[in-house]
């Protein structure tokens, strides 16, 4: 049996693709196709739906978002109540739950919107109410992801840095049967309604071998600091054994795609500043010495983490970003799932003892 079902195929799908030699379609686009010509809520759509939206359907879909955006003041309170201690991810996954009992939607779609809504709200939010600080609210007039960063950091980001940010998002939104999608369709599979999916979306990206690589990422860059010490700093992580975080994929052996434009936008975003490009070079360093020693290539965390701390975004919520993202491509695979469902109850290979004999609780 293929540990971790590597390699194995769980479904038939027609969301996105993923393939070793570093190619990635949604809806059957390429991903750099999407990059360069799409806005966020358009590939939303697309992963949603199955295709490019026209002007009409865009704008029903996003006055549809930007209807439920609005977050129920007792989804606040339980944020508070939880505590400045609380993990974020814990935070976001509690209030998804608490949506699915406050929520009034009646239909699916209706509850998939409401969700996709307010996770952006959920997780700009999910550090500061635990503090004890106001919630940060949406503006009605702003698209998806300009709303995002207006609410994740009070830094006045320029044209391009926003035109990244999206990028970023877009990336982040599908990835065929990553870790949290499988989870959503087991979920899906029994049945149970899009919050309760989404919830344990959450509880699985938690973990840092899937959502929570952006935030080691960035803390890894931020001890290292200096570009000189990258080679000294692997050196290290190797001989202790450790993972460099960032690095390596399930999937992608060669590279990945969207680490790939994602560290174009990185140098761009630093040359047109006109500093100090350590950070740069730091990446691209530490990059270097893990294909030179272990042919292991940065994934999309490892350079989604410095264009996040560029545009003045608090680490620990780097993962909640992606959350609000993968909501999307959550729902893509909830409704494929439940449109051609079969309860996922798989077999597993028995290799423990048989035929024990039941040994009284004072004798053993
Ligand atoms: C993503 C990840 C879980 C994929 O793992 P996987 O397909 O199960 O592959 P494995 O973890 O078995 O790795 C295969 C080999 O590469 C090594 N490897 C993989 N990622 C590594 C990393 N980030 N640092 C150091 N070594 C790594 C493993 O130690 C293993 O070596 P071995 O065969 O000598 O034991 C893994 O690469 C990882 O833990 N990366 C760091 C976390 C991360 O960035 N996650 C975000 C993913 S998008």
């Amino acid at each position: 049996m293929p540990k971790g079902l590597a390699g194995v195929s769980v479904t038939d799908t027609r969301i996105s693709k993923s393939a070793s030699d570093g190619s990635l379609v949604y809806r059957g686009y390429p991903i750099a196709e999407l990059a360069a010509n799409a806005g966020f809520e358009e590939t939303a759509y697309l992963v949603l739906k199955g295709k490019l939206p026209t002007k009409t359907e865009l704008g029903a879909f996003t006055k549809g978002l930007r209807s439920r955006l609005d977050v129920d003041r007792k989804v606040f309170d339980i944020m508070r109540d939880l505590g400045k201690e609380a993990h974020p991810i814990d935070v976001i996954r509690t209030s998804a739950s608490a949506l699915g009992s406050i929520d009034q939607e009646e239909s699916v779609e209706g509850k998939e919107m409401s969700l996709e809504a307010k996770m952006s709200v959920l997780a700009a939010n999910c550090l500061r109410v635990p503090r004890g600080e106001d919630p940060r609210r949406p503006k009605e007039e702003l698209g998806f992801s300009d709303n995002l960063l207006q609410m994740l950091t009070t830094r006045k980001a320029d044209e391009y840095e926003r035109w990244v940010f999206e990028r970023v998002l877009i990336f982040y939104m599908e990835h065929d049967m990553n870790a949290s999608s499988f989870t959503v369709r087991v979920v899906a599979s029994t049945l149970a309604d899009p919050y309760a999916a989404a919830a344990a979306g959450l509880a699985s990206l938690k973990g840092p071998l899937h959502g929570g690589a952006n935030e080691e990422a960035m803390k890894m860059f931020l001890e290292v600091k200096d570009p000189a010490k990258a080679q000294e700093f692997l050196q290290s992580a190797f001989k202790q054994g450790r993972k460099v975080m960032g690095f390596g994929h399930r999937v992608y052996k060669q590279f990945d795609p969207r680490a790939r434009l994602c560290k174009e936008y990185l140098r761009e975003m630093l040359k047109k500043r006109r500093g100090d490009d350590s950070l740069y070079r730091l990446c691209d360093g530490i990059e270097k010495g893990m294909w030179e020693a272990k042919k292991i290539p940065p994934n999309l965390d490892y350079y989604a983490a410095p264009i996040f701390y560029l545009l003045g975004i608090d680490v620990p919520l780097y993962t909640p970003i992606f959350a609000a993202s993968r909501v999307f491509g959550w729902m893509a695979h909830y409704n494929e799932q439940v449109e051609e469902n079969k309860l996922i109850r798989p077999d597993a290979i028995y290799v423990g003892p048989a035929g024990l004999k039941y040994e009284p609780i004072e004798s053993r």
